[in-house]
């Protein structure tokens, strides 16, 4: 049997080990902020100085040499690389540690955009973005000042690549749900969708909202449940 068309769906649980807060867990991210004060349309334009802050600082943290991508992350890059079938991974965070694990892969598709990038509402441009960012910062391509803002989908905004996702999700037979805890749409929808058709498997330090609708659930860090699992599937189908 040939192998399976893959989509492998990651959350911040899987940068936790790489040093970076997570949203919901204890001391996560959502508990020192309201999400409906920083990550949403209506934030940034009510305080904009706020948000500027909150984003900078996430930045900044990626700057720090100490973060680094982790295990999983490179045994998922070394997964992607190998695997003979049509894959797709869909993470939703913002930070850069997959990329810095598989760097330029087409497979990779930020679902909730790319704190490493900012966006004009003036102009429209998107760009590479690794310093500050302030009320008072030019767009480099138009000049206008106060219309930048960080390239992340908030909530109420349309997620990117859902084209993509739906065509992969057309044709994928293996699931894998790694370090999420299933409560943010559409990510949190992609098992129940794949009832049926897919093999679907969830790898989380605890089980999640919708641990239920796995067909597996193995709990654990993902430095030490990834590695494994993809030396399991390479043995497989590789
Ligand atoms: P959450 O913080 O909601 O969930 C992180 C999950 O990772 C939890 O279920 C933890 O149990 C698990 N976890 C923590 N440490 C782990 C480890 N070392 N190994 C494995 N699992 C671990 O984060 P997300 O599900 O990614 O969106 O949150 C989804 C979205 O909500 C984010 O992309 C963000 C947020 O609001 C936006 O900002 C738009």
């Amino acid at each position: 049997m040939s192998a399976p068309p893959l989509i492998v769906l990651t959350g911040a649980g899987i940068s936790a080990e790489s040093g970076l807060a997570t949203f919901r867990d204890k001391n996560g991210l959502w508990e020192r902020h309201r999400v409906e004060e920083l990550a949403t349309p209506e934030a940034f334009a009510a305080d904009p100085v706020l948000v500027h802050r909150f984003y900078n600082a996430r930045r900044a943290q990626l700057a720090d040499p100490a973060i680094r991508p982790n295990a999983a992350h490179l045994a998922l890059a070394r997964l992607f690389a190998a695997w003979p079938a049509p894959a797709l991974l869909v993470t939703q965070n913002v930070d850069d540690l997959h990329d810095r694990a598989m760097p330029g892969s087409p497979a990779l598709l930020h679902l909730h955009g790319e704190l490493g990038r900012i966006r004009c509402t003036a102009c429209g441009r998107q760009q590479a973005w690794r310093g500050d960012l302030s009320v008072e910062t030019p767009c480099p391509a138009c000049a206008v000042t106060g219309r930048l803002r960080p390239d992340i989908v908030w909530f109420g905004e349309t997620p990117r690549g859902l084209a993509r996702i739906e065509q992969a999700m057309a044709g994928c037979r293996l699931f894998l749900s790694i370090g999420t805890s299933g409560q943010v749409y559409p990510a949190a929808g992609f098992v129940a969708a794949l009832r049926g058709r897919a093999e679907r498997i969830e790898l989380n330090l605890e089980p999640s909202l919708g641990s239920h609708l796995f067909d597996e659930s193995r709990q654990g860090p993902a430095t030490a449940l990834v590695p494994a699992m993809v030396e399991e599937l390479l043995a497989r189908w590789a």
